[in-house]
């Protein structure tokens, strides 16, 4: 039985198969459709979700299974003390498939050692949100038609933005990426993460402040909203919150083949009047959540199509 806590729990060449049968079933749905006839998934969200939890959803019921599960702890025994160990053994009787979204870093991952389903991380606290990052390869891969060989700028919230720790653990197994991190000094990527991933293994990355001075270069431009639920006091990030707004203006600075990701939600961060710009992406990259997701669903109950 496999669980999906990292996107390092799947090989470079497990994750190509993946993004390979996501974009096969982009392509032929109906083959797809009663892949999962009988099989239940259930959605444990401790923490607030619109995209992952219904996209979760979505794809199981794309695949002919049903859904069931809780998006809050306050709707949840959790609430009365019931502890994730406890709650996944329940829930192991009652589905095939979990994913779980928690605000404590490793409950996912409790909850795998205590479960005889496959659990799926989709979010724990500002450590790793690895379902996000198989959408953001699956975007960059269909925009750009590649995973290598690419500048990719990371801009916004580096400390506590999860979605960013888990891409870049994901990308620097391709060749030739190249980082510029984007942030204000209190919200840069976290000392781990430049000493233990990134100077490890050699990876070339610059940070810098402005992101009108990284514009130019950019392959993908990877905005992130500041993480509110993460700060300890609101005057921090009121401070923040608005430090990045991405308009027409800076736009024009940006290679006419870069484009624009976020995991979204955004909160001012990406400027409206972008929307229609050809090189914004966001919009797709939801909708490639879907397919990631139930290629995902299949590779981990290991149900083949032909
Ligand atoms: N990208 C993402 O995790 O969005 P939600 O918080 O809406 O699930």
């Amino acid at each position: 039985m496999r669980h999906l806590m990292s996107p390092l729990d799947f090989s470079v060449e497990e994750l190509d198969e993946l993004l390979t049968l996501a974009q096969d079933i982009e392509a032929h749905p109906d083959k797809y459709a009663h892949a999962c006839d009988g099989k239940k998934l259930a959605t444990l969200f401790y923490e607030p979700s619109t995209r992952t939890r219904l996209s979760h959803e979505a794809a199981m019921l794309n695949l002919g299974g049903s859904i069931m599960g809780f998006s809050s702890a306050d709707s949840s025994s959790a609430a009365k003390g019931e502890s994730v160990s406890d709650t996944i053994r329940t829930i192991s009787c009652y589905a095939d498939i979990c994913a779980m979204r928690h605000p404590k870093e490793g409950a996912p991952m409790v909850a795998c050692q205590h479960s005889s389903i496959p659990v799926i991380n989709a979010g724990d606290g500002g450590h790793q949100h690895p379902t996000q990052t198989l959408t953001d390869l699956l975007t960059i891969l269909n925009v750009k038609g590649r995973l290598n060989n690419m500048t990719i700028g990371l801009c916004g919230d580096l400390k506590f933005g999860r979605t960013v720790h888990s891409l870049i653990h994901a990308l620097v197994r391709y060749t030739g990426i190249k980082f510029v991190m984007i942030s204000p000094e209190e919200l840069r990527l976290p000392d781990y993460m430049r000493h233990d991933v990134l100077d490890k293994q050699n990876i070339s990355y610059k940070e810098v402040v402005r992101l009108e001075d990284a514009m130019p270069e950019l392959d993908i431009l990877y905005m992130t909203r500041v993480q509110k639920e993460r700060f300890f006091n609101e005057e921090d990030y009121v401070r923040m919150k608005d430090f990045y707004i991405l308009d027409k203006k800076k736009m024009k600075l940006a290679p006419e083949d870069m484009y624009v990701l976020h995991p979204l939600p955004r909160v001012n961060e990406i400027s409206v009047e972008i929307d229609d710009d050809p090189r914004a992406a966001y919009f797709k990259q939801m909708q490639y959540g879907v397919y990631v997701r139930m290629a995902l669903i299949l590779t981990l109950l290991d149900i083949h199509v032909d």
